[in-house]
């Protein structure tokens, strides 16, 4: 019925791959998230990779271009990235939710992130869960508490469970889990800024050392 948020019916029968996914994600209405946004936000990158960035929705330049993580949080992430020995071009980026929420802020038209509810994040998990699917990574990184929640369960919380790798249970068998901050923490701290980037490192290190 109308109450029911779910992404469910809107993916395609079987296990189809990451084109088939990608194009019906185009069109789900799974939630109410897809009225104000411009488009669905997939996942993108390498379609085997060994690791999995899941971020936790698309942000307002995401949400124009269409891409995950191309805006300052994602320009921060790939730094982060890199410096903690992972190769960009070997991991896959996505998001927990794929619509941009948000509200628009006073006269102008500025549009303010919201954190997507639980509600949105569960309604949204078939794609991600189809996506973890098709991808097959090694390790899993939740970037920030929605990822998390969305990979563990409502009770995540990232400030403890950060920086080790958790036993994530996926279709062909368990894998790795680490959680980190959302790399847009680091672009809101003050003058701790460096310490919570080094934070961040940090815990992708762990990633890239899980994966040897
Ligand atoms: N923040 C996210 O969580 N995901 C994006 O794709 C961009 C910003
Ligand atoms: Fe579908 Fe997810 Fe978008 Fe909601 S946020 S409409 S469940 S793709």
């Amino acid at each position: 019925g109308p109450d029911a948020y779910d992404a469910g019916p809107y993916l395609p029968d079987g296990e189809a791959g990451l084109p088939a996914l990608r194009r019906a994600a185009a069109g789900c209405e799974g939630c109410p998230l897809h009225a104000d946004a411009t488009r669905t936000v997939f996942g993108a990158g390498a379609p085997r990779a060994r690791v999995m960035l899941v971020g936790e929705e698309p942000g307002d330049q995401e949400d124009r271009r269409g891409e995950p993580f191309v805006g300052p949080a994602g320009r921060l992430l790939t730094r982060a990235v890199e410096e903690a020995g992972l190769d960009p071009d070997q991991t896959y980026v996505t998001n927990a939710v794929k619509h941009f929420k948000f509200t628009r802020a006073g006269s102008g038209k500025r549009r303010i992130h919201k954190p997507p509810t639980l509600r949105e994040l569960t309604a949204c998990k078939p794609w991600l869960r189809a996506e973890l699917r098709e991808v097959g990574p090694e390790v899993v990184v939740a970037l920030g508490a929605s990822a998390g929640k969305a990979l563990r369960g409502s009770s995540f919380r990232v400030t403890k469970e950060r920086g080790v790798p958790l036993p994530l249970e996926l279709p062909d068998g368990e894998r790795v889990l680490v959680a980190t901050i959302h790399p847009s923490a680091v672009l809101r701290a003050g003058e701790d800024r460096d310490a919570v980037y080094g934070g961040l490192v940090a815990d992708l290190r762990v990633a890239a050392e899980t994966l040897g």
